[in-house]
């Protein structure tokens, strides 16, 4: 039986020797130290010695088993380290090969005079509010006091995705939004995507944006109206512009006013970009309607306030020349990157 043990580690010993690869070794061991292996079946045997032999056998046993767990560890640390070395020589980098370039974006125009629009009104303590570009037709145009037969309601200026959801014609819903949710003093700005069915030309886009603005407070006079639009559209366009409130008609306020700038390339001579009037037509106003404000819960006893819409893409097609909206939105990097 000695001898029998001495045989099985030589063997064992010698096969590990010649292992190259992990599954060689794990072979091995099954071979000899698994539960059918050569030494398990040794070991079984040895029920068949005498008392005075089986503690001799038994030690030389354990350690023949524990050499050859010995070995196998060893012969398993060699063979990982060699694989590695070839993984590594494999996935060598060249490090004299030229990189990747990263190509950097560039602001896109609406962007940075969108940017320069809310740092002018965060500077005003206004804050950012946002809203769904799927909207209701009660958010869109109910809750805004516009009347049923209204003409924008009609299939052929709003995309309607059911009877009572549609893609928003304006960003004026985040006001209706905002005043349920909020309490007065409101201040905010709304910026957005806006949609209407419109044929695609050098002015016109079914996809454009809009800048909202809504003040709710207890004493906000039409005079809060003009100071706020006064300084911001000195702000934007400098400080020598002039504003012109013109009478007109939104169902959600009352009154209503469209908002001229003096033409920021002429000054107010009369030019190209102005057609020769001098003015330039930028945003739509006026004191926030009492049923509105009734509709979101405000009793317009105790508060007042106005809400103004301005058309980013005019603004920003005015303010660096651009005399196709559809450049605007081509994404042709040698276009975005002159601004
Ligand atoms: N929502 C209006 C439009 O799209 C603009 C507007 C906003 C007018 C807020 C008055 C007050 O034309």
């Amino acid at each position: 039986m000695k001898d029998q043990l001495e045989k099985i580690k030589n063997l064992a010993e010698s096969a590990i020797q010649d292992a190259k690869s992990m599954q060689d070794l794990e072979q091995i061991r099954v071979k000899y130290l698994g539960k059918k292996g050569e030494l398990t079946l040794v070991l079984r045997g040895m029920k068949d010695l005498s008392n005075e032999e089986r503690p001799l056998i038994g030690k030389i046993a354990n350690e023949v088993r524990e050499e050859i767990e010995n070995s196998l560890q060893n012969a398993i640390e060699v063979v990982k380290q060699n694989e590695k070395n070839i993984r590594l020589q494999k996935e060598t980098i060249d490090v004299t090969m030229p990189g990747r370039k990263c190509k950097l974006g560039h602001k896109h125009p609406l962007t940075k005079v969108l940017d320069e629009i809310k740092d002018i009104f965060i500077g005003m303590g206004f804050k950012i509010a946002e809203g769904p570009e799927v909207e209701t037709v009660y958010h869109n145009f109910d809750a805004l006091n516009a009347p049923k037969n209204h003409p924008s309601r009609d299939m052929s200026d709003t995309f309607y995705i059911t009877e009572d959801i549609l893609l928003r014609t304006q960003t004026s819903p985040v006001q209706i939004r905002t005043m349920k949710k909020q309490t007065p003093p409101i201040k905010i700005i709304s910026p957005g995507r806006c949609f209407r069915f419109d044929e695609l030309d050098a002015t016109h886009s079914p996809m454009f944006h809009q800048v909202e603005g809504l003040v709710i407070d207890r004493g906000i006079t039409m005079a809060d109206l003009k100071g706020t639009l006064d300084l911001f559209a000195k702000q934007l366009f400098g400080s020598e512009t002039k504003t012109k409130f013109r009478p007109h008609h939104f169902p959600f306020t009352e009154p209503s006013a469209e908002v001229d700038v003096t033409c920021f390339k002429c000054e107010g001579e009369g030019c190209k970009v102005c057609k020769g009037s001098g003015w330039i037509e930028i945003l739509g106003a006026g004191m926030v309607h009492p049923n509105v404000l009734k509709e979101c819960g405000i009793d317009p006893e105790e508060y007042s306030g106005f809400a103004f819409g301005m058309g980013l893409d005019r603004v920003t097609m005015l303010k660096y020349g651009i005399e196709d909206i559809r450049l605007l939105f081509e994404n042709d990097m040698r276009f975005i990157e002159q601004f």
